[in-house]
């Protein structure tokens, strides 16, 4: 296992980003910029042993800075949306950045995802800090925030995210990762298989925010039980589908504690990814919102081209009292893990 260091680039504000990259045994690798903890390379060996990288990204600042989509970055205060950008806590009106229509969305106008983060190397993983200050987009409390990434020989990386504030708050931090098994850039994922351990998935409305409502996936599009095809089910005639414009929906996994969440697969390079959490909920999302653009390479991505995998607390839990609470009481001890092991089928 080994990490190097080089310099990625500047922000338009002049701060310097790094591109960390984490090396193991078998040569595969990751790369992590410490402009939003950003995930900006995933190389791993596929069916014959050529590596594939199976996560889309830029190859400049500039371009993190001027696109939209979250590629690949830290997401936090509060991943998803929060209706109107407003909640009352302790009978506390807070007023937060709001960036999605009417919406707030993925922690604001400069969300964790734009921070660029103090970075510290110990063998096989990156330990990222950050404080937010009270306030910071609207959210009460000074926030500290530890987050670590590691990547072991067996291909896992693995994403530990702990934080404590020195108030009540709210809190939803996820990685916002755009996964194409056959390679970034190579088209679409509509062709890879993906299996969902969720017997449920939170409705949402046409602004993609929850109603409430918990739905069984039974009979749905949203079965994914059984390992399906992204592109199976995705054209159909249903309500939840135009709302999202395609999968844009917080499944309910079963069980707690570290287990696993759902397995994406490739047939065409045999690459596996498992992905496994302590969070309650996943955000699958289809990549409908993905304009056209250039990507690492030179490739284009399009519309579809990868999946978010998106583990997380459930979208707006703070206005849905049957949600799992995101609120982080005062010197309490946040922690969530998620661990992308990638495997290939023979
Ligand atoms: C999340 C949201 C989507 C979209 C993307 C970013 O997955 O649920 O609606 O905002 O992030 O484009």
């Amino acid at each position: 296992m080994s990490v190097q260091v080089k310099e990625f680039g500047k922000t338009a504000d002049g701060r310097t980003v790094s591109v960390y990259r984490i090396t193991n045994v078998n040569g595969a690798y990751v790369d992590v910029l410490d402009y939003g903890c950003t995930l900006q390379s995933i190389c791993v060996p596929d069916q014959d042993g050529n590596l594939v990288d199976v996560c889309l990204g830029y190859d400049t600042v500039a371009e993190y800075e001027a696109n939209d989509g979250y590629l690949g970055a830290f997401i936090g205060r509060h991943a998803n949306r929060i209706k109107e950008g407003k909640f009352t806590l302790n009978g506390v009106d807070y007023t937060l950045a709001v960036n999605n229509g009417p919406n707030h969305l993925h922690g604001g106008l400069k969300g964790f995802d734009k921070v660029v983060w103090d970075t510290s190397v110990a063998s096989d993983r990156l330990l990222f800090s950050y404080t937010s200050p009270d306030g910071e987009e609207g959210y009460p409390g000074t926030l500290v925030l530890s987050v670590i990434y590691s990547f072991d020989d067996n291909n896992a990386l693995t994403l530990t995210y702990d934080a404590v504030c020195n108030k009540d708050t709210v809190i939803n931090l996820t990685n916002h990762c755009y996964f194409n098994l056959n390679g970034a850039g190579t088209g679409t994922v509509l062709d890879q298989k993906l299996q969902v351990f969720a017997d449920q998935f939170t409705e949402n409305d046409a602004d993609c925010l929850p109603t409430g409502k918990i739905k069984d996936v039974e009979g749905t599009p949203f079965d994914f039980r059984i390992p399906k095809l992204i592109g199976a089910d995705i054209k159909e005639e249903n309500q939840d589908l135009i709302n999202g414009s395609g999968y844009d929906h917080n499944f309910v996994l079963r069980g707690e504690g570290m287990r696993d969440a759902c397995v994406l697969s490739s047939d065409k390079t045999g690459i596996v990814c498992t992905t496994a959490t302590t969070q309650p909920g996943i955000q699958i999302y289809s990549a409908n919102f993905m304009t056209e653009r250039k990507g690492k390479g030179g490739a284009t991505y399009n519309m579809r081209d990868a999946i978010c995998l998106e583990t997380q607390h459930f979208p707006d839990a703070i206005h849905n009292e049957n949600f799992p609470s995101a609120v982080l009481k005062k010197g309490e001890e946040y922690h969530q893990e998620t661990k992308y092991t990638f495997t290939v089928s023979k």
